[in-house]
């Protein structure tokens, strides 16, 4: 896709990935993902605003044709889907100037060769002059690197946050407009590499928010031309109180856990609690990260195999403590054939989440009536602990 242009002099010369199917290893793209750089011309200088994968480098370069000099390439981040290439744009555009804060020249020295002598350091409010438009730097650390820059360009009201209200979203428009399917790649990416930070991070939404702001134009997925739609959605996910929802995850070897979940979702339904009950085998991750932010309890259901809990509850357990999402509430329900310790040992799968476990219900095999009378009680306890939290009537 050739260059496109967001407002006079500026243009989105970046690079899709629509085919792109994992993030990090880990998150499920189903809509792909770009790797944007922008092209800004002054009336005395050009700038390129990031770079891309380096195996996309062919094509950042066939968007940037017809362009004979660039007198800066601004590094928001060092990370390589979008400073990857820019010791070929070095090489190519021998006048350039990589723009960058201190702390990233560090990050950018480390990962690749980069002459000492081509690099400017600029402060935390510094500007750099493009003749009738201004580049400013803020210093926006953990968004998600120790690292990150975000620009912005007063006389344009453009903002580049970098990897912050960014989508996994390739798109066929550039704008993102009102279409839901970029603000749910928005949220699930949000989930997996912003929420963690969030509450260091939020003070950064702030200073934001305070820019007039026409166009935001991020590092992944559409350009938002309407900025206040992804602003207000960063402060309900960063801020706002999660919602009268419990969200059910388990994982079943011969259907006893899955009985005892299902129960359990009828319990709570009935008690008014909103439920989303998910086969973690099957679901995938990115649609369980984008219930994240929203689930006031979660239960993990799992059985016990191997004398353990199933591999895949503990790859959950696992990421919702490395995720930290704000859910109040937090139980297990299982079942086991001889061996009831794992399941026994619920509060300690969370040692660095700080979430209120409040119950566990474990059965030995089929769920008999004894066991369905204690998921009774979970699902009065979850539904008390909402009407507590104000989430329930
Ligand atoms: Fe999109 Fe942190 O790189």
């Amino acid at each position: 896709m050739s260059k496109v242009a967001i407002k006079e002099d500026i243009f989105w010369v970046g690079v899709k990935d629509p085919d792109r199917a994992v993030f990090d290893g880990l998150l499920p793209l189903p809509q792909g993902t770009t790797y944007n750089a922008y092209l800004v011309v002054g009336s005395e200088k050009t700038a390129l605003f990031d770079t891309c994968e380096p195996e996309f480098l062919d094509e950042l370069l066939a968007n940037l044709e017809g362009v004979d000099k660039i007198d800066y390439i601004v590094s928001h981040h060092a990370e390589q889907d979008h400073s990857g290439s820019i010791p070929h744009l070095l090489e190519k555009y021998p006048e350039a100037t990589l723009l960058c804060l201190k702390q990233n020249k560090a990050m950018l020295q480390s990962l690749m060769t980069i002459p000492e002598d081509r690099i400017q350091v600029v402060d935390d409010e510094g500007e750099v002059s493009l003749g009738n438009k201004t580049i400013r730097f803020m210093f926006c650390p953990w968004v998600h690197w120790p690292e990150t820059a975000v620009t912005y360009i007063p006389e344009d009201k453009i903002l580049f946050p970098c990897d912050f209200l960014g989508s996994h979203y390739s798109w066929d428009h550039i704008f993102a407009g009102d279409e839901p399917i970029v603000y749910k790649g928005a949220k699930e990416y949000y989930v997996q590499i912003m929420m963690l930070y969030s509450k260091m991070t939020a003070k950064h939404l702030d200073r934001i928010r305070k820019l007039d702001i026409e166009y935001i134009c991020p590092s992944h997925g559409a350009v938002y031309d309407k900025p206040q739609i992804i602003l207000d959605l960063y402060e309900k996910w960063m801020r706002g109180e999660p919602e009268n929802m419990a969200l059910i995850g388990y994982v079943s070897a011969h259907g006893s856990t899955k009985i005892m979940a299902e129960y359990l979702k009828e319990g709570l339904e009935k008690r008014g609690v909103n439920v989303e009950l998910h086969d973690l085998v099957t679901v995938p991750l990115n649609e369980l990260a984008g219930l994240l932010t929203d689930a006031a309890t979660i239960v993990l259901g799992s059985s016990v195999i191997m004398a353990a809990l199933h591999p895949v509850a503990v790859n959950t357990a696992f990421l919702l403590d490395r995720l930290k999402p704000k859910t109040k509430f937090a139980a297990v329900i299982g079942s086991y054939g001889w061996s009831p310790g794992p399941l026994k040992k619920a509060a300690e799968l969370f040692p660095s989440w700080k979430v209120e476990v409040v119950g566990a219900v474990i059965a030995k095999g089929h769920p008999g009536a004894e066991t369905l009378a204690e998921l009774d009680a979970l699902a009065d306890t979850i539904a008390a602990k909402h009407r507590e939290a104000g989430l329930l009537e």
